[in-house]
């Protein structure tokens, strides 16, 4: 029988041995316990968690890899996290199809119900990206069918800041062009924009309220503990969930996705359907069939049009908004892009507004300054988690990384490798991918990590720089911008925001 006291010391003695026995594990006998890693991660997640709950995680990564020597290929970030800085990681960990696993960070269900993006199995994976994939992806289909309706939009776009009186209040400019990304998002999938553009405003909460979500969904993804005790419990995903009858957010998202589905369907079944110019990516999603020849579920039809609204909008509009606040800051180079769109124009090379094809031919600074400032500031600072399954484990970067284990890199480190950018890896330079050693620049376009790569490289990459290639020229050509508030990148759970870009614009003559 224990005696009151030993019945008192009993919790916090067990307590000890669990902790003795974590620290124990980590340091000496975990399969990852001999790579580099501060003591801090190498005993707990929260760390990692906790940086990226504040946003800094991106940075907090590019300076711990500073403190290694470059020898240091791989270093532990979590106690089963495997973090890789460096651009020669990409290939072997991305671009393997024995990798393509995803990991723990995606099972918090951030995103709601099961998507592509969070179908984690390889071979799950597989399937439903062939369904799902296709020509309507590509730069040769978006040319024909969706740019005249993006040029509609960019129009529309330029007229309402040409409305804006000379002496406007500042504005936000990295939000106009998310809303404008938002707009692009909800044309493209559900045939109609929501009208952010036209009503100046974040309609319906759909880019706030995803923002303010992700940093807690980011905590989950890399604090096991949170996820497994705390966010499994039913009750807790009931308080914290978006809801299909919420009014706003990623749940008034869902339910129009199911509206649609719904009505689509109806509008299917009595032979009424978008033709050629007018067909939208829900029309696509009808069209998949798995690998039996069947029809994707209406869930899944919902969950992937919910997915290109929350994958598409957000994201763009951090790059568009990033590119912009890059050239505003870098004013020698703002002066150069706009010289090269004058020089084109005299030569009467540009359309209005400009078209894909006229910006890749015409305008190879602009074009520079899109990835350069992409690079600098990726719009998904994300860690993008891999399992290694091959038995016996795999070698990644010169590293033996055993089987089971997580590895992941991430855009804002290895955009800035000085092994493959060089000295001056950190600062905006649009010239480096003009000048200088054409296999350097080939092994640069290759390393680009800022829409992933491999079998799960972004889908609607091509929607996304579609978007750059327009809206950006075009309105650098139109405006004149005051910068009344330089703003920063600001990483919000993977995500990243153009914070305080504040702005009034001129009509230029
Ligand atoms: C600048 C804008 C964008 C960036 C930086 C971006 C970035 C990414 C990244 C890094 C991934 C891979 C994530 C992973 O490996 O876990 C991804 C996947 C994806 N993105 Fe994007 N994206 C952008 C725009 C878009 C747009 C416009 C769409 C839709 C039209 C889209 C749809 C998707 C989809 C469906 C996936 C999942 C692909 C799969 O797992 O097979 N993205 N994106």
């Amino acid at each position: 029988m224990l005696s009151p006291t030993q019945l008192l010391l009993l919790p916090p003695t067990l307590l000890l041995c669990l902790v003795i026995r974590r620290i124990l594990t980590n340091f000496f006998f975990h399969p990852l316990s001999s790579f580099p890693a501060p003591f801090y991660t190498r005993l707990t997640s929260l760390p990692l968690a906790a940086l990226s709950l504040l946003g800094r995680e991106p940075e907090f990564l590019h300076n711990l890899t500073k403190k290694y020597p470059p020898s240091t290929r791989a270093i532990l970030i979590t106690p089963t996290l495997l973090f890789f800085p460096h651009a020669s990681s990409l290939k072997p960990i991305y671009w393997s199809p024995t990798h393509n696993h995803k990991g723990s960070l995606y099972g918090t269900g951030a995103l709601g119900p099961t998507s592509l993006f969070s179908t984690i199995p390889a071979e799950d994976h597989k399937s439903l990206r062939k369904s799902l994939g296709g020509t309507h992806w590509s730069v040769s289909y978006l040319k024909t069918f969706q740019e005249p309706r993006i040029d509609n939009l960019v129009t529309f776009f330029v007229n309402q800041l040409s409305l804006l009186p000379p002496d406007h209040e500042p504005f936000q400019m990295g939000e106009k062009l998310a809303q404008f990304a938002a707009d692009v998002m909800t044309l493209l999938v559900f045939g109609k924009p929501w009208g952010f553009i036209a009503h100046d405003r974040d309609e319906r909460r759909l880019l706030s309220a995803f923002r303010e979500s992700l940093p807690m969904f980011a905590f989950a993804a890399r604090c096991n503990s949170f996820r497994e005790l705390i966010l499994s419990s039913p009750w807790i995903r009931g308080l914290i969930m978006p809801k299909v009858d919420d009014k706003t957010g990623s749940g008034y998202l869902a339910s129009q996705a199911k509206l649609a589905v719904a009505q689509r369907e109806q509008e299917r079944e009595q032979g009424i359907g978008g033709e050629g110019k007018m067909r939208d990516y829900l029309d696509y999603t009808f069209d998949a069939r798995d690998g039996n020849g069947e029809p994707l579920t209406r869930a899944q039809k919902e969950a992937h049009a919910t997915l290109l609204i929350q994958a598409g909008a957000d994201t763009t509009g951090s790059g568009l908004g990033a590119v912009l606040r890059l050239m505003l800051e870098h004013g020698e180079c703002m002066k150069k892009a706009r010289r090269e769109i004058e020089v084109a124009d005299e030569k009467g090379l540009l359309s209005t507004p400009v078209l894909y094809e006229e910006t890749k031919q015409h305008l190879p600074y602009f074009v520079a300054c899109i990835k350069e400032g992409l690079r600098v500031n990726p719009p998904a600072p994300n860690l993008f988690g891999r399992i290694i399954l091959e038995k016996g484990g795999t070698v990644i970067d010169g590293v033996h990384v055993p089987q089971g284990a997580e590895v992941c890199s991430n855009p804002y480190v290895v955009g800035r490798d000085p092994e493959l950018y060089g000295p001056d890896a950190e600062a905006f330079e649009p010239e480096r991918w003009l000048n200088g050693n054409e296999k350097r620049r080939a092994e640069m376009e290759a390393a680009n990590f800022v829409f992933s790569m491999g079998p799960r490289v972004c889908l609607g990459k091509e929607i996304a720089m579609m978007e750059m290639y327009k809206v950006l020229p075009e309105i650098v050509r139109r405006f004149d911008f005051e910068v009344v508030s330089a703003g920063k990148y600001v990483d919000r759970g993977g995500v990243a925001c153009n914070k305080d870009f504040m702005v009034r614009v001129r009509r230029r003559a």
